[in-house]
């Protein structure tokens, strides 16, 4: 490897497992290791129940791994306590789902300024600075509506907004332009890429859609619980 590429995440050999209410134990991530680079834009492609979603969800600091490690900038963030790794979420990492997880009874702009108000900002710093992100992902004109509203593909460019209020370094996704038509697909990939390019955020999306997997610039292949690359 390059030494022009810099890693900001590192995974070494993730074990996860399950076990359903049969008693019958599911090993989802089998040794899963790997590394992201800093300021690209990386896909995790992969049939469904392979288990994509678990592995996003334990980069992320949302689950646990049984086993392995996961390394943010060198720091192993499993080794953080509750609080600390709350704290670092907070401030390091977006997550955008699949379905846009807005909260349905406040409006857009205050979705965006809860992150906001939770990392320490005052409610009207904080309804700035959630404007300002509006703005960028195009959404001035809807930042008074509430998530039933909104389109489908403007609640998800609302949760995009949301992920980046705290100016994270890496944005996680989750298959999510999965319920988007192609035209409300496109506008997200290409605000992804226009976050990237902008402030030099990582991002990390699990996705079927083939004209983002054309633009993805590093491709991982998962496999019942593996990954080939
Ligand atoms: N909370 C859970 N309890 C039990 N089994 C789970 C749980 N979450 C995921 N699984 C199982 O783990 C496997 C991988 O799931 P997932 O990570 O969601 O895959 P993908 O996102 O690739 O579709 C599936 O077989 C799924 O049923
Ligand atoms: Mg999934």
């Amino acid at each position: 490897m390059n030494d022009m590429e810099e890693i900001i995440l590192y995974a070494e050999n993730i074990f996860k497992s399950y076990t359903s209410e049969n008693q019958k134990k599911v090993d989802v991530l089998k040794d899963v290791s790997l590394s992201i680079q800093k300021g690209k834009i990386n896909l995790i492609i992969g049939a469904s129940g392979a288990g994509k979603s678990t592995l996003l969800h334990i980069l992320s600091g949302l689950d646990f791994p049984d086993s392995g490690k996961v390394f943010f900038n060198k720091e192993n963030i499993f080794s953080m306590n509750q609080n600390k790794l709350t704290k670092f979420r907070n401030n390091h990492i977006g997550f955008v789902f699949q379905f846009h997880h807005l909260l349905p009874e406040f409006t857009a702009i205050e979705n965006v300024a809860i992150p906001l108000m939770i990392s320490g900002k005052s409610f009207s710093k904080a309804k700035e600075k959630a404007k300002e992100i509006l703005d960028l992902v195009g959404l001035s004109e809807r930042i008074n509506h509430k998530p039933s509203e909104l389109s489908g593909g403007e609640a998800q460019r609302v949760a995009v907004a949301r992920a980046l209020a705290n100016n994270p370094d890496i944005i996680f996704a989750d298959e999510p332009t999965g319920n988007l038509d192609s035209l409300n697909s496109e506008i997200i990939h290409n605000l992804f890429f226009e976050i990237r390019d902008k402030f030099k955020t990582t991002f990390l999306i699990v996705s079927h859609n083939p004209e983002l997997i054309k633009l993805g610039e590093i491709i991982f292949k998962m496999k019942d619980g593996k990954l080939l690359e």
